[in-house]
Parts: structure tokens; sequence; C-alpha cells
């Protein structure tokens, strides 16, 4: 549906963080009209205002006991995890080798490839996550069917092949001069192409040789509008490991300063044992970090300090790192992140972390002036959330809840893909394509 249209129903989205403002840094509108032109935003507001003003003959789509809200935003997932999702009784080293790589290995087949690509993308879609920052593998055919799939739905996504020259098995490794040869064809090839994104993507320091960090760093200044992603202090022992593998860096997040690889394009994933120093630097040099709650408990990582990124005004993320993580679903993710903040002391409220999987994922990927929320003029992705998914949360949302925190919150504590009644991305129904 390309041409003008309109959406009735409830409605929400952010203008800036809960707590930054001292106005609301939200809109919502009980009975609102999200208007869509040609895939991008025409206008949103509450229906009294905005259907007098519409020409008689424009399609208004109804949507009853539902939230509208903007699509999800992943921003840390691996793509050729898709069959390693739930994979019993490891942690992060001892998970990679004995179900991780195996599987990465056959994405050296582009068949193979395209076909998890597309399931991927459709289990995105049937979780309302309309963008993500996406791993390939080191195969750079892994990104180019990644992003074909994506072109096929339209998608605003980025995706990177990974770099990786040692610690791994040899059928993984790329090398120093290999890694940016296939890295720069695959910016040549698709960065900018339509709403597709590079990412530079060494896997974590432990898997890269100085020399191959110093080439990739080297690149990453010949394309400073693509971005970087890796990993970062998410398990004790990879922490150790890089204390021994770097002696000479102060720290593990010092390792990918000194080599460049640190700034506002860049995403570090989980982030969870970080001293004060690194935070100061990853606060300095407008970093950020994705948290991966339910990655972070699966693998038994640890517990995400939330209150210290926030503290250093550290740009955030939610990721579902599948397949460390073991769900797609942002709001699984949101329920997760939730617990992980009980557990430090804190309450997560629903708003923030609705902002998270929305608008503050946008910024985070720097994306907030395509996407994150229904200002004029952005491309029209959202998503509606179901008020009566299941029995359950039909009943805790109709019967049991005063407000629309209350409500947002039960939604996110019991929701997951079931609550997706529907995505739409740049304006298309993607019920359509499935
Ligand atoms: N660290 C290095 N590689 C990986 C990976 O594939 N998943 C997660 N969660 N952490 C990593
Ligand atoms: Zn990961």
């Amino acid at each position: 549906m390309n041409s003008l249209h309109a959406h009735r129903g409830e409605i929400l989205y952010f203008l800036d963080e809960p707590d930054r403002r001292a106005e609301p840094s939200w809109v919502y509108h009980q009975d609102g009209v999200l208007l869509i032109e040609d895939g991008y935003i025409a206008g949103c507001g509450s229906s009294a205002d905005m259907l007098d003003q519409l020409p008689s003959d424009v399609a208004v789509i109804k949507h009853p006991n539902a939230l509208i809200v903007p699509g999800f935003i992943d921003t840390h997932v691996h793509y050729p995890q898709y069959n390693v999702l739930a994979a019993y009784g490891t942690q992060l080293l001892e998970w990679l080798e004995t179900y991780t790589f195996p599987e990465e290995r056959k994405f050296a087949d582009p068949t193979y490839a395209r076909l998890i690509a597309d399931q991927f993308l459709d289990e995105l879609i049937g979780n309302g996550t309309t963008t993500a920052l996406v791993f390939g593998t080191t195969h750079p055919q892994s990104v180019d069917a990644f992003f074909n799939a994506s072109l096929a739905r339209n998608l605003r996504m980025i995706c990177g092949k990974v770099t990786m020259d040692r610690n791994a098995p040899k059928w993984l490794l790329d090398t120093p001069q290999s890694a940016v040869t296939e890295s720069e064809n695959l910016i040549r090839q698709w960065h900018g192409k339509q709403r597709l994104g590079y990412a530079i993507t060494p896997r974590f320091a432990p898997t890269s040789s100085d020399a191959q960090l110093k080439a990739v760093g080297e690149m990453r200044q010949r394309h400073p509008d693509v971005h970087v992603h890796t990993h970062l202090a998410e398990n004790a022992r990879e922490c150790e490991w890089v204390r021994e593998l770097f002696p000479n860096h102060d720290n593990y997040v010092d390792v990918y300063h000194q080599y460049g690889l640190t700034g506002s394009k860049s995403v570090f994933a989980h982030g969870i044992y970080l001293q004060h120093k690194e935070w100061q630097t990853l606060a300095d040099t407008d970093s950020v970090i994705a948290h991966c709650p339910t990655s972070n408990l699966f693998i038994g990582s640890g517990l995400f300090d939330l209150k210290t990124a926030e503290q250093y005004q550290v740009r955030l993320g939610l990721g579902t790192d599948v397949g460390g993580g073991d769900s797609f679903s942002l709001l699984r993710t949101i329920n997760e992140a939730y617990k992980i903040q009980q557990l430090n002391g804190h309450d997560l409220s629903p708003f923030k972390s609705l902002y998270m999987a929305t608008l503050g994922g946008a910024r985070a990927l720097s994306l907030d002036s395509h996407i994150g929320n229904f200002e004029t003029g952005k491309e029209a992705d959202f998503l509606v959330l179901d008020y009566h998914a299941t029995p359950l949360i039909k009943r805790r949302l109709t019967a049991a809840a005063d407000n629309l925190q209350e409500k947002l919150f039960a939604l996110q504590m019991l929701g997951d893909d079931r609550a997706i009644r529907e995505t739409w991305v740049m304006g298309t129904s993607m019920k359509t394509l499935r």
C-alpha cells in the first residue's frame, strides 16, 4: 500500500529519553491517526484533529484493542546463529567452540546463507523488529545473502562480515589483508544501497591479532560513515583472556580505542565487566553499548550495570544477541532487562524500556533521522501490539490495568511474538509478503 493511507488506534511514540526532559518525552493518543504517504510518515495526531483534514477517499485502517508503536530496533544480533538458539549447557567460550563455530562454517554456502537469512528476517518481522545491527560470518557471501534478503523486504538493516584471524577454527579465519579487502568490497557494493548500511565487524579482541586490529582500525578511518560492531567485556573468562593477550593495553576498551575502533558509530555488545576508566572512554568517544539481557542470563555472563552506564551518559541500545540470547522478541528482552535491574536494586520503567527498543535504538545506531518515532518525514516502520494477544494478556490488560503505564508494563512482561499483531515496513504490511 503505497499511496496515502491512515491507521487509526491507540498510538505511542517517543520524542526523547524519559527522565531527560521536563515535559513528557512521549506522545500518546488514545484515539489517534497515523497518516502514511508513499512509505513515509505524513502526520500523526488525535483522530479529532486529523480525521476532518483527510481527503474523503483516504483509506483508514482501524486497529482496535491495540497499541501502535514504532518498529523495534535490535542493536545486536547474529543471523548465522538462527540454528544455535537455545543450545544447552555452556558459557561463552565453550559455547562458541561447541555450537557456534561449527554452524557458522555452513555459511560458506551461499544457498544455505540465503535460506537462513530469509528465515531470520521473517522471524524478526514476526517479532515486530524492523531494523537490526547484524553479525554475518567471516564469509563475504554471508553478507551478500543477508543484504539480498533485506532488500527483498525493503528493511533498514546494518550488517558486516566478521573479521577474525586467530583463536578460532582455521576454516573460519581470514587474515589482516583479506579482512580489509573483503570488507571494503562489501562496503563498495552495499553501504548506502537503499536502506542498507555496512558495519566493520571484528568478532571480539581475542579473535583478532594486533596486526588485524591495526588494519581494521585503518580501514575504519578510511570509511568514517560505516559502523563498527563488536563484543566487549561480556564474560569474566573472556576479560581475563584479553588481559593475557593484550598485556600492553590498559584495559579491554583501550584495545579497541588504541586501534581507532571507538566512536559514535561503534556499537559494543554487552559491556558487563567495565572499570570506571573504560566507561569514561566510552563516554568521551560517544560510543554505544548494546545491552543484551536475554543473552547475559542465558549463557550466564552476568548482570549489566545500567545505572553506571546512565551516570556516564553512555548511549545504549537493546539487543537480543540471538543465538547467545534465547529469544528474538524485544518484549522478552525488555522483560529480562527489567529483572536484571531488579536484581541490581533498580526499577526500569516501561516507558524507558520502550524508548530503548524504539527511538533509543535508532539513536544508538545513528539512524534517528530516518526511524524511531512518528515524526513527519520519517520512514513508516511500525507495529501493532495486540492487547488481546492471549486470554491472560487480555484479562490482565483490560480488567486489571488502570492506566497506560500499567498496561504497557504488563504487556512487556507477558508479551512475546504473540503480542505482535502486524508489522509494517515503509508503510507496507509484512503479512502480505509472508
Ligand atoms: N563473543 C565473541 N563472539 C560472540 C558471539 O558470537 N556471541 C556472543 N554473545 N559473544 C561473542
Ligand atoms: Zn553477540
